[in-house]
């Protein structure tokens, strides 16, 4: 269906101004030669739509978007001064794979803060936690392997094993996060691990609770299944209490005595400095078992030798004195705003009908239409029409479903352009609802 606003775009892209293109495509040579595994990767209709959301008259809800008024300039700037002048050799040069050894040791000291009691052995920095996935991936994803998941997921999760031949079992999110009580059939079937984002999920916003989080931890441990616990979003909360990570359940659940619990190496455990501190660092880490993290150092070598020296010595110059503390309050008040400013205008412009999840902390909210709305179709008009992009949610589904769901951002745009950004779309969802009724 042609998208009104958008057919100049498309009609650009499909023909080069420099018309040197004749003859057969330059591809032809590689796209015959793309390994089994990538059939099962295409571009999707979303990922085309959403390249329309960066024009400069869209208000897009689409992205995970830290906003860049947050990043610490003049700090990240001092820190590269200083790293450059006192170990500018260093800073450039090589470095081991696992990574600079003052950045793991001071993320220990962060983790034990909450509750993750490792050593710097048990930590290794990658190319954002991203890349943690994929090594995770390469490491322990066969073809036709089971990778448990909720649903909605992560959909870079999806991307990374997807590339891996993974299958995926699925089980449903509700208010509280994973439905536990529907976690042992899928059990049964044998994953290979189960892949769990217990705050503020990415696409949902909801949050695992800590009645379900034990269960979680109790089911995992009796029928033998690991888990890789993915957090990036921990320290951006809200409202609300902190809830412990699973890693620390774990700990728990083997019998430890309290207060001295160690680390069993059943959960891996992610988490970033792309929502605390900048996602242009791709700074992240994984923690897991030495035997587990001598393995995905093999990996990492492979694919990029390890993460930038001078951005992780940076990363280190900025936080050493607890700056990341300081930042994180200022995060949380301007992303709480934004979260409270995008709740209310939900209330004020949106149909009865339309439900959404009320997240405590992260990055985003999860929107179900009515019955028979797609959120596809939504997307097409309320981009070409009423200038507003978010993501469809159907994607973030690993086995399909999930076409009356929509992903709404809310960190990246100020209070304001949420404001008008969710008056026109709720201006298109009426427009849809009332036409699904006539
Ligand atoms: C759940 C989840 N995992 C991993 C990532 C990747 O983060 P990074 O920037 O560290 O690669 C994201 C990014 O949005 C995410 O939402």
């Amino acid at each position: 269906m042609p998208i009104p606003g958008l057919e100049i775009e498309a009609q650009r892209a499909a023909s080069p101004p420099n018309g040197r293109r004749s003859g057969p495509p330059l591809t032809t040579l590689w796209s015959e030669r793309f390994a089994q595994r990538t059939q099962r990767m295409g571009s999707s209709v979303i990922r085309e739509l959403l390249k329309y959301t960066e024009k400069p008259d869209v208000i897009s809800f689409a992205g995970g978007l830290p906003a860049p008024e947050v990043f610490p300039l003049a700090e990240v700037a001092r820190a590269a001064d200083t790293v450059l002048r006192e170990q500018g050799k260093t800073a450039l040069q090589y470095s081991p794979t696992e990574g600079y050894l003052p950045l793991r040791e001071l993320l220990v000291r962060h983790m034990a803060r909450y509750g993750i009691k490792v050593t710097p052995g048990n930590v290794m920095i990658t190319s954002g936690s991203q890349q943690g996935l994929d090594l995770i991936g390469r490491l322990f994803v066969n073809p036709g392997d089971r990778v448990l998941t909720e649903s909605p997921t992560y959909l870079g999760a999806l991307q990374a094993w997807s590339a891996y031949q993974a299958d995926y079992l699925a089980v449903p999110v509700d208010d509280d996060g994973l439905d536990v009580g529907k976690l042992e059939a899928q059990l049964r079937a044998g994953p290979k691990f189960l892949y769990i984002l217990p705050n503020f999920q990415n696409p949902a916003g909801v949050t695992l609770s800590l009645e379900r989080r034990r269960r979680l931890v109790e089911l995992a441990n009796h029928y033998g299944a690991p888990i890789v616990e993915d957090d990036p979003y921990g320290q951006l909360r809200y409202e609300g209490e902190h809830l412990p990570p699973l890693v620390q359940i774990d700990a728990e659940w083997h019998d430890c005595a309290k207060g001295d619990c160690e680390f069993t190496g059943d959960v891996l455990y992610l988490s970033t400095l792309s929502k605390t501190l900048a996602p242009g660092l791709r700074i992240a880490w994984v923690v897991a078992p030495e035997s587990v993290i001598s393995r995905l150092v093999q990996m990492k070598q492979g694919a990029d030798l390890h993460s930038s020296t001078f951005g992780q010595m940076v990363a280190y110059e900025v936080a050493k004195d607890g700056f990341l503390d300081r930042h994180v309050r200022t995060i949380r008040e301007v992303y709480g705003e934004r979260r409270n400013a995008m709740l209310a205008a939900l209330e004020r412009h949106f149909p009865a009908e339309v439900l959404w999840t009320r997240p405590q902390g992260g990055l985003f909210l999860w929107i179900t239409l009515p019955e028979g709305i797609d959120s596809t179709e939504l997307l097409k008009e309320a981009l070409g029409r009423d200038r507003v992009a978010f993501v469809p949610g159907a994607s973030f589904f690993p086995r399909g479903g999930g076409e009356r769901t929509c992903r709404l951002n809310f960190s990246y745009v100020g209070p304001e352009l949420i404001e008008e950004g969710i008056r026109r779309l709720g201006k298109a969802v009426k427009d849809r609802v009332a036409r699904a009724r006539a």
